[in-house]
């Protein structure tokens, strides 16, 4: 149901402090986070080995994690150093975590949860709007209790905006206008999307104060496997170049928790004005505002397909704008395919990751 030789965002740079631990369950494993002395972040199964407490409840001291039920302590390779119930401190030889590669790149803690060999930094996707000089930007966090690909099915079928975003993002003229190009390559799909000519719709509005004429509005969706996207969405006057109006790099990165619920790991980027918090927090405000729309109709789709998680085995409609979301899902259908093939050669349950240089 995930693919899991991928790269996915566990947590936003800001949400894993010095202080104490962080919990999230990820691709249906709990996951605890912490950071060592020098400020990187460590990932590794939150289940103590031995009575199977929660190591996020437990205690961060430097580079180890204690347990909070009887004492042991696990140092940030997942290796037990400390058993302080037993006599002599003696450490069985199953005394271990599983821990996960890590990589904090552009303000994010990217994990992977797959084969170990296999996690190649390289292979992130490169969304540098988040950390670079020239860009502002902000991210923020929601649980949708949903299948991380209805979500996808959602920002891959942008033609939803004039309906369920109807008071922020739509307006009648983007109901009915739509040029699009979909874009398919081995573990990616782009669906270009350009509604020409018309009155910009209510945000856009808003963020363009010294326009008020019709414009041009794109939205370029750019997908990567496992559920990791960025929207390339600005609007111009009509007929005028892209640099001749304002643009955001809006992240819609989605993270399974379980079958049927997805961390939605959402953000504003943007170039212009980026010296005006101002203008980013407008943009935190608009995309949190309209991506709780876009959870209450999906969660109200998953409950509808009454504990089914795939939809595409119930049979629905499809409708021309579904063909990027079907290309996706075909992709991940077929990495998951090609992961149960070869699955990694691992006899050790408590392997631990190879080391990866975290970036900060
Ligand atoms: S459950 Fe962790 S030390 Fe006992
Ligand atoms: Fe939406």
């Amino acid at each position: 149901m995930f693919v899991r030789n991928a790269w996915y965002i566990a947590a936003w740079t800001k949400e894993v402090t010095r202080v104490g631990a962080f919990t999230r369950t990820l691709l249906g494993q709990p996951v605890v986070m912490f950071r060592r002395r020098d400020g990187t972040p460590v990932a590794m199964h939150d289940r103590c080995p031995h009575r199977f407490a929660p190591l996020s409840c437990g205690k961060v001291n430097g580079d180890t994690i204690q347990c909070a039920y009887h004492g042991m302590t696990f140092s940030d390779t997942g290796r037990c150093v400390s058993n302080p119930t037993q006599p002599d401190d003696k450490i069985p030889r199953a005394a271990r975590v599983e821990t996960y590669p890590v990589v904090e790149r552009h303000n994010m803690i990217w994990i992977w949860l797959g084969d170990p060999d296999r996690a190649d930094p390289e292979d992130i996707p490169d969304y540098y709007q988040y950390d670079h000089p020239d860009w502002a930007s902000d991210g923020g966090h929601l649980l949708v209790n949903a299948n991380y690909q209805l979500l996808t099915d959602n920002l891959l079928d942008l033609t939803h905006i004039a309906f369920v975003h109807a008071d922020i993002l739509g307006n009648p003229h983007v109901a009915k206008q739509s040029e699009t190009q979909t874009d398919v390559g081995d573990r990616s799909v782009v669906e270009r999307r350009i509604i020409r000519d018309g009155p910009a719709v209510p945000a856009w509005r808003l963020a363009f104060d010294d326009y008020d004429g019709n414009v041009d509005l794109w939205m370029d969706m750019h997908w990567e496997a496992g559920a990791n996207m960025i929207l390339d969405v600005g609007v111009t006057p009509t007929g005028k170049a892209r640099d001749d109006g304002i643009a955001i790099f809006g992240l819609d990165c989605l993270t399974p928790e379980t079958a049927t619920s997805t961390h939605y790991f959402f953000g504003a980027a943007h170039k212009y004005r980026s010296q005006e918090p101002a203008v980013t927090s407008f943009w935190m405000k608009a995309l949190e505002y309209a991506f709780n729309q876009d959870k209450a109709i999906v969660e109200a789709v998953q409950s509808r397909m009454q504990g089914e998680w795939d939809i595409l085995k119930m049979n629905p409609v499809v409708n021309k704008a579904d063909h990027a979301a079907i290309q996706a899902r075909r992709i991940v259908q077929r990495l998951i395919d090609e992961e149960e093939q070869h699955p990694p050669h691992n006899d050790c349950p408590a392997a631990t990751a190879p080391a990866i240089q975290a970036e900060t």
